[in-house]
């Protein structure tokens, strides 16, 4: 207690005394009391002017000279901007909306994440990695994490790579930027329209050219392609976002074949392929590709959670001496505590039985929210139901603007995105019908119902 009385008076006298400095209350140079003098004129211990002094001393208010005593140190008064000031006590930190029901594409269900496993291996990683989490990490992640990812993608997704070509990210977002360094500043990106519109700011914010290609019933339209001659495309094949166009093989062929022959990159966001519920998996591009022209992107988002934020790139062998050189003194940014905890998940197959769990749990929640949607809004829905992914495009004919539906959506509490967040130029009315994206993940199978009955309040009045 006394301990804490003492801490305390010093941190007074340390405060007054910095105060009065900065405001100019003593001199240049001008000599600070004894500490038995301040002591005595203050009634406090020596003790608490001795840490105040050696404190100031330490943050070089003060200066000392031997057998002499405590100093000013000289000091410029501090220019402040009144206008900065300004700006600052207007700053607030908005609240995160909250929502009742959602129909977000971007989330997850988490109500069957198995934490009691995941605890399990963060403990064993606490217990058996040491070497890697005090020190820091090579920038392409784990050796052993990239090992086991160079396994799963190769059952998986059919890709034949070494765990060389793997680099961990803290999200397919970051990846890209990395990426981009890799190509000439002056690339052209392709990118789909309607497309994955975060990929399309983050470039155009990088100063990236981006050229938005539409889409015909295969997925990317190669004749756009062929008339912009972007540098390279970032594409959906597996699942086209939002659409959920599965790129067809005679498309594929078209595209890899663009890119090997006009020495062209094709940026493969291959984001939610796990999730296929009528067919067997579809195999990613790159598994296609023999002319290392196939830049893959995965993420562990969808079948995890967004908020683990660990994601890959699979880069061709050309580009991994670049990126290793060209990243020589940077420092990953993602958790090593994840990503190793991540690796046991992998290794001893926690992580697949979880992803079979979730494909069958999302699989009824996407039917019996279809049929929902079905007796909800008769007539007056058109669900495009592409079987895979954890969302669909439905139209709707609604009496409202999409602004209108948006504005509605919020005052309701729902959680909803229309196509027009997704597309560059947005969509004019199309006889009163609209193109909404629904997202089926996080939404609780028991609230399907009442989530369909606020949608059809927001959209139909
Ligand atoms: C189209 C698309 N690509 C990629 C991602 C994955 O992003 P990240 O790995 O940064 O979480 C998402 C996530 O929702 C997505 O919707």
């Amino acid at each position: 207690m006394q301990g804490e009385t003492n801490q305390y008076i010093y941190r007074q006298i340390y405060t007054r005394l910095k105060e009065d400095i900065l405001s100019f209350k003593y001199e240049s140079h001008e000599k600070l009391p004894s500490k038995r003098g301040m002591a005595e004129t203050l009634n406090v211990s020596v003790n608490s002017v001795k840490s105040a002094y050696e404190q100031l001393l330490a943050e070089g208010y003060i200066y000392a000279k031997e057998r002499k005593g405590y100093f000013i140190e000289p000091l410029d008064q501090l220019i402040v901007d009144p206008d900065a000031q300004k700006t600052l006590g207007q700053y607030k930190e908005g609240k995160p909306q909250l929502y009742e029901y959602s129909f977000s594409h971007m989330s997850t269900d988490m109500s069957e994440f198995p934490v009691d496993v995941w605890t399990k291996l963060l403990k064993r990683v606490f217990d058996n990695y040491e070497y890697y989490l005090s020190a820091i990490p090579n920038i392409k992640g784990p050796i052993e994490l990239r090992q086991s990812i160079a396994k799963l993608v190769s059952y998986q997704r059919g890709i034949q790579c070494h765990p060389e070509q793997i680099i961990i990210g803290s999200g397919t977002n970051t990846l890209l930027k990395r990426l981009m360094q890799l190509l000439p500043t002056e690339v052209k990106i392709g990118v789909e329209n309607p497309g994955y519109s975060r990929f399309r700011n983050l470039l155009n914010e990088g100063g990236t050219t981006t050229i938005p290609l539409e889409l015909d019933g295969k997925g990317i339209s190669i004749n756009q392609i062929n008339a912009t001659q972007p540098d390279a495309v970032i594409v959906t094949p597996s699942h086209q976002f939002p659409t959920g166009i599965i790129m067809p093989v005679s498309r594929r062929i078209d595209l890899l074949n663009w890119a090997s022959t006009t020495n062209s990159y094709i940026i493969e966001d291959d984001y939610d392929s796990e999730f296929k519920y009528q067919t067997d998996n579809i195999p990613s591009l790159y598994s296609f590709d023999k002319n290392e022209s196939v830049i893959y992107l995965g993420t562990f988002s969808k079948t995890l959670m967004p908020g683990l934020r660990l994601s890959y790139m699979i880069l061709p062998p050309a580009l991994v001496q670049k990126f290793e050189t060209h990243n020589f003194d940077m420092i990953p940014d993602f958790s090593m505590l994840n990503a190793l905890t991540l690796n046991l998940m992998i290794k001893e197959g926690y992580y697949e039985k979880y992803v079979k769990k979730m494909h069958q749990h999302y699989g009824r929640k996407r039917e019996q929210l279809i049929v929902a949607l079905q007796q909800a809004f008769q007539d007056k829905v058109n669900i495009k139901d592409t079987e895979a992914g954890l969302h669909f495009m439905i139209d709707v004919k609604s009496p409202f603007t999409y602004e209108e539906i948006e504005q509605r959506a919020k005052e309701a509490k729902l959680e909803l995105y229309t196509i027009n967040r997704f597309i560059v130029k947005a969509l004019e009315e199309n006889n009163g019908v609209k193109t909404l994206i629904i997202g089926f993940s996080k939404i609780k199978i028991e609230q399907l119902d009442d989530a369909v009955r606020c949608l059809k309040k927001v959209l139909l009045g």
